[in-house]
C-alpha cells in the first residue's frame, strides 16, 4: 500500500511517501524555525498560515522525488492530534480534500504514535515488546508497548515536558528556540574542554518510587544559577557552557534512572527512545551505557526522524490502514489526545 503522510501538528510541515512493501520512498520537511525565532516560541497563527503555504508544494516535491503520480497514491495519513488546533486543521483539511476528490481511504494518525514508531523506519527496527520513552516538546512519557496500538502509560511528566524544559532553560541562557540542540552543543563544548558544572542540579522525583517525571523545578534551579553568575547583567561564555552542562546532565540522568526502573518493572529487554529530545547524543550514549550490562538494547530513529516529520505519520498510518482502520470524512482533529486511547491492531506482523 502506497501512503502519503502529512504532518502539520506544530511548526514543521512534513510530507512523505511510504510503501508497505518498498519502505520509505521520499520525504520532505519544511521547518518554520526562522518564522518563530524572534518570538522565542511557536506562534500558533503564524504556524497555521505557513502550513497552508507549504503543504501542497511539498506534496508535489515528494511525488516528484519518488517519480510517482498522485494517481498512484493508495491512501492518505495525516496527523489528527495532539498538537496546535489551527495547524492540525490545515493538514486535516488538505488530507480530507485530497482523499475525497481522489476517492482514497484516509486515516487520522496520533502524532506521538508516529514518534514512537519512527525507529521502525530504520534498517534494524526494534521488536515488540519494548519500553518506549517519548521525549518531545510537549510530552515526556514512559510507555509499555506490546504491539501496534497496545500502549500503556507507565509514567509521565506532572508538569513540563523534557523538550519544553530544554527550550525554557535555553531561553534563560540567551539561546534561540528550539533550545535543545543549542544546549546540547554548549554542554558538549564544556565536556570536551574540561569545563565543570557550576553546581550539581537536582534529579527531580528520583528519590521516590514511581515512573513519573517533573521538570519545572529544574527551570527555577537554572534561573537561580544564571542570576547568581551574571556579571553586569551578562554571563561569561564558559559559565553559560557549564550551566548548559549541568542542566543536560540533570535531565539525561533523570531519564536514565526512570528508564532503568521501567525496564526492571516490565522485564522487557528493549528500550526505544523517540521524539525530539531522543536526538540528544548525550542521552543516547548514557542510555546505551546503562543497558549494556543488562543485556538490553536501545533503539532510536535517525536524527531527522526524531523531531517532527511526515515519514513517521505515513508509517504509523500505513499500519492502521493495513489493519483495516479508516477515518470518516469529517474534518476532525484532537489537540489533546491520550495515546492510551488508541486501539490495538490485532494480528499484523511486518
Ligand atoms: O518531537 P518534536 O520535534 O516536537 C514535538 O512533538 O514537540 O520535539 C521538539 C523538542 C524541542 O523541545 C527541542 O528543543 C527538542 O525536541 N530537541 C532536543 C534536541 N533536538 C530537539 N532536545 C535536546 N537535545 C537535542 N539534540
Ligand atoms: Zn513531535
Amino acid at each position: 500500500m502506497l501512503v502519503l503522510g502529512i504532518e502539520t501538528s506544530c511548526d514543521e510541515t512534513g510530507i512523505a511517501l511510504y510503501d508497505s512493501k518498498k519502505g520509505l520512498l521520499s520525504h520532505r520537511l519544511f521547518s518554520q524555525i526562522d518564522l518563530h525565532v524572534d518570538y522565542g516560541g511557536v506562534v500558533p497563527e503564524l504556524a497555521s498560515r505557513d502550513h497552508i503555504l507549504k503543504t501542497l508544494p511539498l506534496i508535489d516535491e515528494v511525488l516528484l522525488d519518488a517519480s510517482t503520480l498522485m494517481a498512484e497514491v493508495e491512501a492518505i495519513a495525516y496527523t489528527a492530534g495532539p498538537g496546535l488546533v489551527g495547524a492540525l486543521m490545515v493538514g486535516a483539511s488538505i488530507a480530507q480534500s485530497l482523499a475525497f476528490s481522489l476517492d482514497l481511504p484516509i486515516i487520522g494518525v496520533h502524532h506521538m504514535e508516529g514518534h514512537l514508531l519512527a525507529p521502525m523506519l530504520e534498517s534494524t527496527p526494534p521488536e515488540f515488546p519494548f519500553v518506549g520513552l517519548l521525549v518531545s516538546g510537549g510530552h515526556t512519557q514512559l510507555v509499555s508497548v506490546k504491539g501496534y496500538g497496545d500502549y500503556e502509560i507507565l509514567g509521565e511528566s506532572v508538569d513540563d515536558a523534557a523538550g519544553e524544559a530544554f527550550d525554557k532553560a535555553a531561553k534563560m541562557l540567551g539561546l534561540d528556540y528550539p533550545g535543545g540542540p543549542h544546549i546540547a552543543k554548549l554542554a558538549n563544548n564544556a565536556r570536551t574542554s574540561g569545563i565543570a558544572e557550576p553546581v550539581r542540579f537536582p534529579r527531580p522525583m528520583t528519590d521516590r518510587p514511581g515512573l513519573d517525571f517533573s521538570f519545572s523545578g529544574l527551570k527555577t534551579y537554572t534561573l537561580n544559577t544564571v542570576q547568581k553568575h551574571k556579571v553586569d547583567g551578562a554571563l561569561a561564555e564558559d559559565i553559560r557552557a557549564s550551566i548548559a552542562l549541568a542542566f543536560e546532565n540533570a535531565v539525561v540522568d533523570t531519564l536514565r534512572i526512570k528508564c532503568q526502573r521501567a525496564l526492571k518493572q516490565t522485564g522487557f529487554k528493549t528500550l526505544v527512545i523517540a521524539g525530539g529530545v531522543s536526538a540528544n547524543v548525550h542521552l543516547r550514549e548514557i542510555l546505551e551505557a546503562m543497558v549494556k550490562p543488562l543485556g538490553t538494547e536501545v533503539f532510536y530513529a535517525r536524527p531527522e526522524f526524531c523531531t517532527d516529520n511526515g515519514a513517521m505519520i505515513a508509517y504509523a498510518g500505513c499500519q492502521r490502514l493495513l489493519a483495516g482502520e479508516r477515518s470518516g470524512l469529517s474534518i476532525q482533529v484532537r489537540p489533546k489526545w491520550p495515546i492510551s486511547e488508541l486501539s490495538k491492531l490485532e494480528g499484523i506482523s511486518f
